[in-house]
């Protein structure tokens, strides 16, 4: 059965899941019984969507996507929370489904976009707005929904984890290192997200918010980032046997959520220290499963498209049969903040 879809944003992530739909269109359709037609293809880039043949669809204002009756799921790949947040509300007041990447946008407006799908009972995914291609939001509120979590942290920044890979191991400076970051096409169109621990931060509240059931903002989080990180610092751990992350933790405590980021000196034998380049990893330790860790490609077109494209496949599913009220994640601030000290 067709599940009408419309992409808006062709960049890094969404020329990644073109090249995915591209390869795998018709296994979709024969594994899953969803043939995946993208009928509206919105960037600021025509080239990219007439590379790969959808020039006659393409359109550059997203509004002729999200009020486009024909369009079923809105893909959202354009990050940010101005206009990335006009098309998801939009396109969920108009009963569309919507899968998005953005992190930015789920850590600040998640709540109000919940409530908007369970309003219009339609679908907001958001698998890839953590770890990259790593399964994480699914776990969470899939396999793991059974236990009390305790704990949530990990390397979930893959620029900053590459940037101190390369500054580390390789003695790379730090504004080499980003450029190779931007280059490579894990950065944020404005990396200061990533160099500042916004990113990570943004990503822990999305964590934090589904293991403890407790709305948590991006606005909660304590974040420090890499900026005064330097070689020597580096160098420095490394005699005393130690690496430096920048990890990304939330903790339920007595007193409540304890929510932050920041660089952390991590001894050279602990499993989070042999997590190196663009890889990221998340430990959750819940009171009946004990400790897990996920672990893969934390950034890049192939990985965070791998993400987009589960959501899309899964949505599109539920679509076909029939599953119109599945919505899967609400929660209120039903846990403090624990007060970050100075
Ligand atoms: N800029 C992000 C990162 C992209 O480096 O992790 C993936 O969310």
């Amino acid at each position: 059965m067709a599940v009408k879809v419309g992409l808006i944003g062709t960049g890094t992530v969404g020329a990644g899941c073109l090249d995915i739909l591209r390869n795998h269109h018709d296994d979709f359709a024969a594994h899953y019984g969803v043939d995946l037609e993208v009928v509206r293809v919105c960037s600021r880039q025509p080239d990219v969507a007439r590379a790969y043949g959808y020039g006659d669809v393409f359109t550059p204002d997203y509004r002729e996507v999200v009020n486009d009756p024909e369009v079923q799921l809105v893909v959202e790949l354009i990050g940010g929370t101005d206009a990335a947040h006009d098309v998801v509300a939009t396109a969920l007041r108009n009963g569309k489904a919507v899968v998005t990447a953005n992190k930015a946008l789920m850590a600040t407006a998640g709540e109000e976009l919940f409530s908007l799908a369970n309003e219009s009972g339609v679908e907001l995914a958001f698998e890839a707005s953590v770890g990259g291609g790593i399964p994480i939001i699914g776990p969470l509120k899939h396999s793991l929904t059974a236990n009390g979590i305790s704990k949530v942290m990990g390397i979930v920044n893959g620029t900053t984890n590459y940037m101190l890979t390369q500054m580390d191991e390789h003695g790379v400076g730090y504004d080499e290192a980003l450029r190779d970051a931007q280059q490579r096409g894990f950065a944020e169109a404005d990396p200061s997200a990533d160099v500042d621990g916004l990113d990570a931060a943004a990503k822990i509240a999305i964590l934090s918010s589904i293991a403890f059931g407790s709305r948590v903002t991006l606005s909660d989080v304590h974040a420090e980032g890499i900026r005064n990180v330097s070689t020597t610092d580096l160098e420095a751990a490394r005699d005393m046997g130690y690496c430096v992350k920048l990890l990304a933790l939330g903790a339920r405590t007595p007193e409540g959520i304890d929510v932050r980021v920041h660089p952390t000196m991590l001894p050279l034998s602990h499993q989070m220290a042999k997590v190196s380049g663009v890889f990221n990893a998340i430990y959750v330790v819940g009171d009946a499963v004990g400790e897990t860790m996920f672990f893969g490609e934390g950034a890049g077109a192939g990985p965070a498209a791998s993400a987009v494209m589960g959501d899309v496949i899964e949505v599109a599913r539920h679509m076909v049969m029939g599953v119109t009220s599945f919505v899967g994640c609400t929660c209120t601030r039903s846990l403090p903040i624990v007060p970050m000290d100075d």
